[in-house]
This record gives structure tokens, C-alpha cells and sequence, in this order.
């Protein structure tokens, strides 16, 4: 088998997309870009990629990390020119390279496999991906001769009226004969309307020096979307949801409302899980199956177990275990752990707490940096006070405890196991275990005053 390479794109500033963020890390269904790309490419045999870097390098580097290596471009003169940057590191090598663009996420691993396979059938020199559209400006051209072979890539800025009219476009994605490739690069000039040195040019060099250029022509025009503008990414981010959400569906996921559910790539979600309209799971979420989420439920880097219910609520970073209910109306805040059978009510808020197993808050709390134990019953309204304008202090609720309504407990503070605390009180000293703690004025009845009130 043949060695082979990859080259991703990745220096440009994308000035189209008018952002402060350089192109190829904007995110599609919150993953950028060059990330996707970079994914699909690690699913394939590739011995060494290598991702040219310019605009935003450090920062392409900390989202690509490890997985490639990386070609600085200092200045953008074009295509072609970034990809001489990898010569250091790929020139001389025999095999196959494939070079595709950091602003086309939705090229599947698959393509490119076909791809790379008919290129090396062929034993060609150049093998580009062309796909077709209705609506091919700003694409560069595939023009063909009269036998129907690929003679080479005009720029839309380049081209004739009669090439504009050309339905079969470049997609950036080509695949080449690695030292054909680095030798071809060499007599690329900028002699075209926007003095850069093009990388489609290879194609008319190769062809002329008598080398077999092929194409491989995909009937998913949508599949290879170039992204350049903002309203490019919005297709892509409409594109790649359908596919997201239609694999969800064929794992078991029923999905209410597809077109209303939005799912980021990495997420996994198990078997009669049902997702309601207004669901935005992202980041590393994790859902176990028969677990009802939504309507309009956002969680984020969360793992969830079985039959699970969250409703109408906003989860961060936090883990959630099965047969557990939340919301209406719930925030569950970073670094929070909700064990099983437990429920959260609505307009109450965890954050950084540990919340035992079968406990309840079940109306408008305040749980923050807190052990809460197992069976713990937390009154409607009531709150820790876990900060003194300064620090923050932890609350400490023992098994079977039952904390009456309306209740503060005021951090640091322990609650011994199955102690009482008489609504309304406001504990700043440990309850031992067992004990009815009762922090609060007692109540004082003045007989018939509103009527001396009235007399006055
Ligand atoms: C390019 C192709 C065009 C094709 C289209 C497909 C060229 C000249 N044109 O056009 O034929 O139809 O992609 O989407 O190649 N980049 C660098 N360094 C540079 C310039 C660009 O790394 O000096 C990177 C960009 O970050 C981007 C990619 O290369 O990820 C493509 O560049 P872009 O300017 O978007 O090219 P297009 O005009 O879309
Ligand atoms: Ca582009």
C-alpha cells in the first residue's frame, strides 16, 4: 500500500467572513471548522498530516493539538503557496497527498477515501474532487476539452463569461502525487487578477508536462460547501445539524422536532431517548437512554444516566444520574454531581454540590458548595450561604436530613444526620445529628392591637 499524506489549509484570515475570528475556527454545531476536517482525515489511514497555519496559529494549534503537525505560513500569497510551507516536511516523500481546504467542513471521511482510492487506481498525478451546482460563483471552474478531460481550474475572478457558465466546480479537495505535487508547486506563478499563487494551477502544469490529471465528481454538491461568508456558515451549520440529528434518530433517538434540536458533533445519546423541540446539547454530553430531555433544555460537557428527566432547564459541566427529575425551570451550575432518584424542582440552582442520592429540592433553592447527603429533604426557598462577600464556604447536609421551608444555612456549617431544621431559621452553628434546631424569633401575638391602632 501506498504511503499517505494530508494537507489542511488553515492560514487565511477569511476577510469575507467580516469577524475577529479567524475563518476556519468558527464553529458548526459548535465545533470549528478545521476541527471537523481535521476529524474526518484522523478516520482514514493518513501516515502524517500537516495543517498550515498563519492567521490565529496558536490558537488552531490549542483546538488541533497533537494529532497533526503544522507548516507556518507568515504570509498569505496564496493556495499554493500554503502549501509549499509543507515542503519541509513532505517533499521527497513517495506516495499520496491529500490536500483539502480548512473552510469545508462537511467533506465526509468516505469521500475523501473514494477519492484517494480512484486516484491511486488511476495511478494519477492529480485527482480533483469537483462537485456540481446551479450556483457556482466564487468557485473556481473544472474546464474540460472536447474528449471531456479535466484541462484545468479557472478562478471565478479569472474566468471567461463562457467559464463562468461551467456547472462543475472545484471543491479544494484534490489528491496528489506527492513529488509531482512539490515539483509542480515550484512553477505556480501570481500572474492572475488576484496576484496569488493558486494551487489549482498545479492542474494545468501536470496536464501539459503529459501526466494523467483525473476527476472524481460527487453528487453532494452540499457536502463540499466552501465556506467563506456568514451566510455560507449558516448553511453548513443547517447542513451538518441534518446529519447529526438524522444519525441520532437511526441509533434510536427519537427526536420531536429535528429542525428545532440542536446537537454538537461529539455528543452521545442512548437508546428511546426522547429529545423535545428547543434542545441544545453540546460539547462532551453524554445522555444515557429512555431519558426524556426538553422542551427547550440546553446542557453543556454533562452525563446523564437512564431514565432521566430535564425539563425546560440549563445543565454546565456537571453530572446527572438516572431516574433523576429536573426542572421545570432548573439551573444545574459547573461542577455539580445530582446522584440517582434525586429531584431538583423548579427555580432552584446547584452549583459545585454534591447532591445525594434520593434527595429533594423541589421548589426555589440555593445549593451552592455543598455535601448533601442521601433522602435529604430541602424545603421550598430554602439556601446556603456560602459566601461572605470574600470566600466561599461549604455546607455540609448529613443523610436523611429535612431542612424546613425557608431555611439559611450559613457556610461553614454542618447539618448531623437526620437532624430537623424548623423553617425559617437561619443556622450558623453545627446541628448534631438527630436534633431539632429551631434558629428563629418566637412569635409574639398582641391581642386586639389593630383596633388600639385604630383608636389612636
Ligand atoms: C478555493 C479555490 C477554488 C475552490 C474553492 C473551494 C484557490 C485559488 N481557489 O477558493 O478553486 O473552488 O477554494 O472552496 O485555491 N489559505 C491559506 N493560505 C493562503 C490562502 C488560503 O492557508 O495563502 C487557506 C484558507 O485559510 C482556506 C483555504 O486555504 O481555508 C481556501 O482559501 P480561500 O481563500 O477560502 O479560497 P477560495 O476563494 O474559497
Ligand atoms: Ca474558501
Amino acid at each position: 500500500m501506498n504511503n499517505r499524506y494530508a494537507v489542511i489549509l488553515a492560514a487565511g484570515q477569511g476577510t469575507r467572513m467580516k469577524s475577529k475570528l479567524y475563518k476556519v475556527l468558527h464553529p458548526v454545531c459548535g465545533k470549528p471548522m478545521v476541527e471537523h476536517v481535521l476529524d474526518e482525515i484522523s478516520k482514514l489511514e493518513i501516515k502524517e498530516t500537516v495543517t498550515i497555519i498563519g492567521h490565529g496559529a496558536e490558537l488552531v494549534k490549542s483546538h488541533l493539538g497533537e494529532r497533526t503537525g503544522y507548516a507556518l505560513q507568515a504570509e498569505q500569497l496564496g493556495t499554493a503557496h500554503a502549501v509549499m510551507q509543507a515542503e519541509e516536511l513532505l517533499a521527497g516523500k513517495e506516495g499520496t497527498t491529500l490536500v483539502i481546504c480548512g473552510d469545508t467542513p462537511l467533506i465526509k471521511s468516505e469521500t475523501m477515501d473514494l477519492l484517494i482510492k480512484q486516484h491511486e487506481e488511476n495511478h494519477a498525478k492529480a485527482t480533483i474532487l469537483t462537485a456540481y451546482t446551479d450556483s457556482p460563483a466564487g468557485y473556481g471552474r473544472i474546464i474540460r476539452n472536447e474528449e471531456g478531460f479535466v484541462e484545468k481550474i479557472v478562478e471565478h475572478k479569472d474566468a471567461s463569461e463562457e467559464e463562468r457558465l461551467v456547472k462543475e466546480i472545484n471543491t479544494g479537495t484534490y489528491c496528489f502525487d506527492n513529488k509531482a505535487l512539490f515539483e509542480a508547486l515550484k512553477n505556480v506563478s501570481n500572474e492572475n487578477v488576484q496576484g496569488e499563487y493558486y494551487l489549482p494551477d498545479v492542474i494545468e502544469i501536470l496536464k501539459k508536462n503529459g501526466e494523467i490529471v483525473t476527476a472524481y465528481q460527487t453528487d453532494d454538491f452540499s457536502e463540499t460547501l466552501g465556506v467563506n461568508d456568514r451566510v455560507a456558515l449558516a448553511q453548513a451549520e443547517a447542513s451538518m445539524k441534518v446529519r447529526i440529528n438524522e444519525a441520532h434518530m437511526r441509533n434510536g433517538v427519537t427526536i420531536i422536532d429535528p429542525a428545532n434540536t440542536y446537537i454538537s458533533p461529539d455528543v452521545v445519546i442512548g437508546q428511546d431517548t426522547i429529545l423535545y423541540p428547543g434542545t441544545i446539547l453540546s460539547g462532551k454530553t453524554e445522555i444515557g437512554s429512555d431519558c426524556t430531555i426538553g422542551p427547550n433544555t440546553e446542557m453543556k460537557d454533562c452525563s446523564v444516566g437512564n431514565n432521566t428527566v430535564i425539563r425546560q432547564s440549563v445543565a454546565h459541566d456537571s453530572s446527572i444520574g438516572s431516574d433523576v427529575n429536573i426542572g421545570p425551570f432548573a439551573h444545574i451550575r459547573p461542577l455539580s454531581t445530582i446522584h440517582d432518584e434525586v429531584k431538583i424542582g423548579n427555580f432552584v440552582e446547584i452549583k459545585k454540590a454534591d447532591f445525594g442520592k434520593g434527595s429533594k429540592a423541589s421548589h426555589l433553592s440555593y445549593i451552592g458548595d455543598a455535601e448533601v447527603g442521601s433522602d435529604v429533604n430541602i424545603g421550598c426557598g430554602s439556601i446556603t450561604v456560602n459566601y461572605d462577600g470574600k470566600n466561599k464556604f461549604l455546607t455540609k447536609i448529613e443523610d436523611g436530613v429535612f431542612v424546613g421551608c425557608n431555611s439559611n444555612l450559613v457556610a461553614p456549617v454542618t447539618v448531623g444526620k437526620g437532624a430537623y431544621i424548623a423553617a425559617g431559621s437561619t443556622i450558623t452553628e453545627n446541628v448534631p445529628g438527630q436534633a431539632l434546631s429551631i434558629a428563629r424569633a418566637r412569635q409574639v401575638n398582641k391581642e386586639n392591637y389593630v383596633q388600639k391602632l385604630k383608636n389612636k
